[in-house]
């Protein structure tokens, strides 16, 4: 079938990567993005409107008659824009404000994960000093401490001082506390129309804002697929023990999940443990997945959200590999230098994140993560080459990236125990 409009609600470089895969796709006419950036100008046509303005966003979808709307960023799946836009009648891919509590409360899924049996990290849901101490000393060091809201992958905290865990817990007033998971972590995709899904091939992502893993969390700083050490028969473990018995029981609730379901798992020595879920497509997972991706995206995300997974075939993927690498601006994961200009930041397989148009016409930085540049190859030490090559066309004062995106992975330096 034909999709003459499609509608990317967000700005970010997921709905770079998105657009741009959308418009790779023979049965998409046109995409359009709201509000867009500069970067998805060049696949599409953008549309300034609030993204998390469910009444503005459902206007435009009517005004355009899109055919589909696929809603990126979690802010407006938290503020109900994909239920705004299903009560105009347009199928739309993304979760209701209720299903995509999945991501935006950690402790709901954590409920929605005992409830289902799905492994995850013994963890307590604290809102007092004395509990925060409690918890702390019953799970010792490393001490892991999460804001139980949405926070931009920024609001969880892995130190072993306790006193910064400490101190974190009473910033944000409600934590989860849990246990630290060890092992190398996958992040796992899967399509839902709300009874069946339709998994991607696992990616890995690097949180931490320096090399070898130090420094504070970010949104994630790059990714490769696939994971050329992740044990035989990941994927389908993934879905038969995380994805579907999750989708199952928000279903039992009257909740369906239509959309992505992302999630953030560590392969620990005692076995595959869920560390969080995520109500959307990753960044920048989703950059290095969909330059992967074979499989038009447009019918895809139609069969989801019209209820037609079961119908589809299995998604499918190029050869090769490839590696997303993020360049961010000084200062973040705090408060990023914005207003740079930037040379070489349009090129084939550069997604736009924090960019904007200055005065002058000019391309600067607007935001932490700048942009993902995309590499590919046979091998994943190729496609990381090709990546690297690429990042070292791009500048702006200040910019910078992690220089070790993959590295262990081609160097044979990641084991699972199992
Ligand atoms: P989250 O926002 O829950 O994904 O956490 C962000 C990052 O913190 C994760 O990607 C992990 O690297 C780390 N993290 C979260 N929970 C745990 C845990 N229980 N044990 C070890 N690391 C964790
Ligand atoms: N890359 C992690 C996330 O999208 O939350």
């Amino acid at each position: 079938m034909k999709l003459a409009n499609v509608l990317v609600v967000g700005g970010g470089g997921r709905e770079h990567a998105l657009a741009w895969a959308l418009a790779q796709d023979e049965s998409v006419g046109q995409v359009h993005i709201a509000p867009g950036n500069p970067g998805t100008a060049a696949v599409g046509i953008n549309h300034p409107i609030d993204q998390t303005d469910g009444a503005a966003v459902a206007a435009l979808a009517r005004q355009l008659a899109a055919e589909l709307v696929v809603v990126g960023p979690e802010a407006p799946l938290v503020a109900g824009v994909a239920d705004a836009v299903r009560a105009v009648g347009i199928p739309v891919f993304g979760p209701s404000a209720a299903a995509a509590r999945l991501e935006g409360s950690k402790s709901f899924a954590k409920e929605i994960m005992a409830a289902a049996g799905v492994p995850t990290a013994a963890a307590r849901y604290c809102t007092t000093e004395a509990e925060f101490a409690a918890a702390l000393d019953e799970f010792g060091p490393p001490y892991v401490v999460k804001n139980d809201g949405l926070a931009a992958g920024k609001g969880v905290v892995v130190t072993s001082d306790r006193a910064q865990a400490l101190a974190h817990a009473i910033e944000c007033g409600q934590v989860v506390i849990e246990e630290y998971l060890d092992g190398p972590e996958v992040s796992l995709f899967a399509l839902s129309d709300g009874t069946s899904v339709l998994p991607f091939e696992p990616a890995q992502d690097f949180k931490r804002v320096g090399d070898g893993d130090t420094g504070p969390n970010t949104g994630g700083m790059g990714a490769y697929t696939p994971l050329p050490w992740a044990p035989a028969g990941l994927t389908q473990q993934v879905v038969d023990t995380v994805i579907q018995p999750t989708v199952d029981e928000l279903a039992r609730r009257g909740i369906p999940f239509v959309g992505l379901v992302y999630a953030g798992l560590a392969l620990t020595s005692r076995g595959l443990r869920v560390v969080e879920f995520n109500a959307r497509f990753g960044d920048p997972e989703t950059q290095p997945l969909l330059r992967r991706l074979k499989t038009g995206l447009g019918q895809v995300l139609h069969a989801a959200a019209t209820g037609q997974l079961a119908s589809q075939p299995p998604l499918e993927w190029g050869s090769g590999a490839t590696c997303a690498i993020v360049v961010a601006a000084e200062g973040y994961p705090g408060t990023p230098r914005k207003g740079d200009v930037i040379t070489g930041g349009y090129a084939d397989y550069i997604f736009h994140a924090g960019t904007a148009l200055n005065e002058a016409g000019e391309l600067v930085s607007n935001g932490g993560r700048v942009l993902a540049v995309v590499g590919s190859g046979d091998t994943l030490a190729q496609a990381r080459e090709d990546a690297y090559a690429k990042v070292r066309q791009v500048s702006f004062a200040g910019s910078f990236y992690r220089h070790d995106i993959a590295l262990k992975a081609v160097n044979n330096e990641i084991s699972v125990g199992w």
